[in-house]
């Protein structure tokens, strides 16, 4: 059996918020609750959800950028929840982050020379000349950007280029796990398939793994082997990418799918019936004050009892991974199947 790279181990991020006008205590923000999962080298793991759901607090925890409050992170069968001061400097030349932002992460003052030149001097001890300059050029041409690019600065470039250039810069100390955070969602549709390509390509030509985060399933669909998906800290439902798209087991699934618009009329139709069946107005719980029961209850259109009052524990599904829902345990109404036939004829009632 294959030794995943990255391992995730009942990871909890709890903060601590700020204290409200005449409340006694600080209240405690429980960000991620109890999330696992793994990934090999050459694959990407797709963690998706809405705004607030917890995946940048994923990715801050396993970069050692926020404080775990329990679980257990491991590189290639090594712990490393909390790496020390001194081992700091080769646990960042084994991951390295993409974040949403390219123009407030790469420095302004400098060319792009530098921007990617420093990574191959701190880690790999080359010092500026033709040697360096050699293996920036390399870089530039794996993300596909011209010998020009070189003297550019970050302004002088297009969101995209700018995009290019920090996955050349991550790419430069050779890791063996990217993090991408967002690292798309703020470019133009066409720039972030050529983006997303460039990914693709690098990861074939490397070896890298990813964690690839996201808030549209179809564009973490697009780059990822297995997805999972994320409410309020929760992963309620993880599982294959094409398997857990065609046949999603958890209503929040559902709803991030018939959430994206189809070409097809008869299918848009379709998603626009299941969207009306969710209460998508309703709020999400604070995560300063979670439910005891399942997070998603309050927007879910076959919310039971048993719902607001117990947790429900990961179950498997249809698509060989896993569910946390009562509908695949209560009853059981659904065992592991697809929740698309039930969620179909559940909208089509009265009561929904
Ligand atoms: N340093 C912090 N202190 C207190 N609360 C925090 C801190 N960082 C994140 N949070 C809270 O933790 C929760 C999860 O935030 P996080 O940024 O991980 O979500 P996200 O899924 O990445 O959202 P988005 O899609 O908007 O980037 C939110 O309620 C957020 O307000
Ligand atoms: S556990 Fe209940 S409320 Fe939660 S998603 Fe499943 S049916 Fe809906
Ligand atoms: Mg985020």
């Amino acid at each position: 059996m294959t030794v995943p790279f990255l391992e995730v181990e009942n990871l909890h991020v709890h903060f601590v918020g700020r204290q409200r006008l005449f409340a006694s205590a600080m209240p405690t923000i429980k960000a991620v609750n109890g999330i696992s999962f793994s990934i090999e080298r050459h694959r990407t793991f797709g963690l998706v959800g809405e705004s607030g759901s917890g995946k940048s607090t994923v990715a801050r925890a396993i970069l050692q950028l926020a404080d775990i409050t329990a679980g257990t992170i491991r590189l290639g069968g090594v712990d490393v929840t909390n790496v020390r001061a001194h081992e700091e400097l080769a646990f960042r030349k084994r991951v390295q982050a993409v974040l949403q932002d390219p123009y407030s992460s790469l420095n302004q003052v400098h060319q792009v020379r530098t921007i990617v030149g420093d990574g191959i001097t701190r880690h790999f001890g080359i010092r500026p000349g033709p040697e360096r300059e050699k293996r920036i050029l390399s870089l530039l041409d794996e993300v596909g950007l011209t010998d020009d690019f070189l003297d550019r600065y970050p302004y002088e470039m297009s969101g995209g280029q700018r995009q290019r250039v920090s996955i050349a810069r991550a790419l430069a100390v050779a890791p063996e796990l990217i993090i991408a955070d967002e690292a798309t969602s703020a470019l133009d549709v066409s720039v972030q398939s050529q983006v997303l390509n460039v990914m693709k390509r690098v990861q074939a030509d490397t070896g890298v793994a990813f964690l690839f985060i996201g808030h549209d399933l179809d564009v973490v669909r697009h780059v990822s082997d297995d997805i999972g998906v994320m409410y309020l800290g929760y992963l309620v439902e993880q599982g294959d990418a094409d398997g857990l798209h065609d046949s999603p087991a958890h209503p929040y699934t559902e709803m991030l799918i018939a959430s994206v618009p189809v070409p097809d009329p008869a299918g848009q139709a379709d998603r626009r019936t299941l969207r009306r069946s969710f209460k998508r107005d309703s709020e999400p719980p604070s995560p300063a004050d979670l439910p005891i029961g399942c997070p998603f209850a309050s927007r879910c259109p076959f919310a039971m009892d048993i719902c607001t009052e117990m947790m429900p524990t990961p179950t498997v599904a249809r698509h060989g991974g896993h569910v946390r829902c009562h509908l695949h345990t209560s009853g059981p109404i659904l065992a592991g199947e697809s929740v698309v036939p039930y969620i179909r004829s559940a909208s089509r009632s009265p009561s929904v």
